[in-house]
């Protein structure tokens, strides 16, 4: 077993040291912020990421990870070091990479024996070539220091099990040891190990998410087609989806995508190859959808409406996707800012996430209009002329269809996620709009 310290203890960081600590590797995350580790220390991890508390619990209590800001204790100690901190969007659309570059100076100033440090944060081609010779440059002991690539391919609301039983395990290694010491920390996991270059790697991670994130905005590219040329895209898609070529898998037509991942990797894939001289279309193509995508239901409602002055709004849901908090690129945070402009009146439900989108949009007056966070569906229904949903959780896929009869004062529904079956909806009384069906 190793000893590993991991560096940030954000989605990507903590939920790496606490399965390490499940499979029996003595584990210390390391975070700069006194207060985040006051609480993981206390049992709370710092962000909403269903299974995990329980998990880092029962491993703090086993005294297989412990928690510190004391960096330089905790680098001394690891055989190896992985890298989980941010790389967020600069306005550009490029990564920024001085989380990562703090990170590999403190590592530099720290280690006193021979040690492999590994980047699990998504970092643009060539990263690791250069956080190597970083660490190399600013070295103050004479040690061996590998970098090694190892992408994070876990999903948030789904991080542990996707940590846990994921499909493969990618590590981009430049040596022998570097890839033997990184299949024998994986080797409890039982996972496909694929071990391929640094760069390779790096490329992996985002080749993948763009990948998905083009499938996500052809299939909205073709639901709009749907819908004018009068096809079903659920129709269409479970047709598509028997061939496995194709797969059953991220073909759900809907508001587009949002999150801190797709909108971030397709924009700095773009700006990579533009550096190198090189157009992406594809992945142009896919960024130019989902902007459109993402106000398609307000336009329509627009057109329906003839104003939101003064009308109550019903939002259901708010965060990029069930199961997190995370608003990062969600279409609520495109939405709102627009209704409350044309003066509406929004009660806004999100089991989660309100309390988030609270400090960006406080409760009152807003723009011409005004927002009002509420405990249930029923709160944001009751009264309202129109309605919309943005996330698909639990509480709203289980609305049954007459509550919009029963309690919205004129029943007209936008879902952006297509919960809904057409028949039962009109069948009720519900003027109901989706995506890429046939009204
Ligand atoms: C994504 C990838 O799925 C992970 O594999 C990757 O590791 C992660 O990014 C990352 O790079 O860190 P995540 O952003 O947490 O994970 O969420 P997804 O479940 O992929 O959803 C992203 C967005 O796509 C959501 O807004 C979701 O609603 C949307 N989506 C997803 C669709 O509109 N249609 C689909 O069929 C699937």
């Amino acid at each position: 077993m190793y000893k590993i310290a991991v560096a940030g203890t954000g989605y990507v960081g903590l939920v790496a040291g606490v399965c390490f600590a499940e499979v029996g590797h003595k584990v210390i995350c390391v975070d700069i912020d006194e207060k985040k580790v006051d609480l993981m220390k206390s049992g709370i991890v710092p962000f909403y990421e269903p299974g995990l508390e329980d998990l880092m619990i029962k491993n703090y209590a086993a005294g297989r990870i412990d928690f510190t800001t004391d960096y330089m204790q905790a680098y001394r100690e690891a055989d190896t070091i992985f890298i989980g901190v941010g790389t967020p969007e600069r306005e550009d659309g490029s990564a920024n990479l001085s989380y990562i570059a703090n990170v590999a100076r403190q590592i530099a100033e720290s280690i006193i024996k021979d040690c492999l440090i590994v980047v699990k944060s998504t970092v643009p081609v060539g990263t690791n070539d250069k956080v190597e010779q970083f660490i190399k440059d600013f070295l103050v002991n004479d040690v061996r220091v590998e970098v090694a690539s190892n992408p994070e391919f876990l999903a948030q609301g789904s991080a542990v099990n996707d940590t846990l039983n994921a499909e493969r395990i990618i590590i981009g290694t430049e040596s022998n040891w570097a890839e033997q010491v990184l299949k024998s920390i994986y080797k409890p996991y039982n996972i496909p190990i694929i071990s391929v270059s640094r760069r390779s790697a790096e490329m992996i991670k985002y080749a993948s998410n763009n990948f998905l994130a083009l499938k996500i905005s052809f299939i909205n590219d073709i639901a709009n087609l749907c819908e004018l040329v009068n096809a079903d895209i659920q129709e269409v898609t479970l047709g598509m989806s028997f061939d496995s070529r194709i797969g059953n898998k991220f073909l759900n037509a809907g508001i587009g995508y949002g999150g801190s991942c797709f909108p971030k990797d397709t924009k700095a894939l773009d700006y990579l190859a533009k550096q190198f001289g090189y157009e992406l279309k594809t992945v142009k193509a896919t960024m130019d959808v989902n902007k459109e995508q993402q106000t398609k239901l307000f336009k329509k409602a627009s057109q329906r409406l003839i104003t939101f002055n003064n009308i109550k709004v019903a939002i259901l849901g708010l965060t990029f996707k069930p199961g997190t908090d995370d608003l990062r690129e969600s279409a609520s945070l495109v939405n709102v800012p627009l209704l409350l402009e044309h003066g509406a009146n929004i009660f806004a439900f999100d089991p989660i996430g309100a309390k988030n989108f609270a400090k960006i949009y406080p409760e009152g007056k807003n723009r011409n209009g005004t927002i009002a966070y509420v405990e249930n569906v029923e709160q944001a229904l009751i009264g309202a002329s129109i309605c919309f949903i943005f996330t698909e959780w639990d509480e709203v896929k289980e609305i049954p269809p007459e509550k919009f009869k029963k309690l919205m004062q004129t029943p007209i529904v936008y879902d952006g996620r297509n919960i809904y079956k057409i028949d039962n909806m009109s069948e009720v009384g519900v003027e109901y709009h989706s995506i890429g069906r046939n009204k």
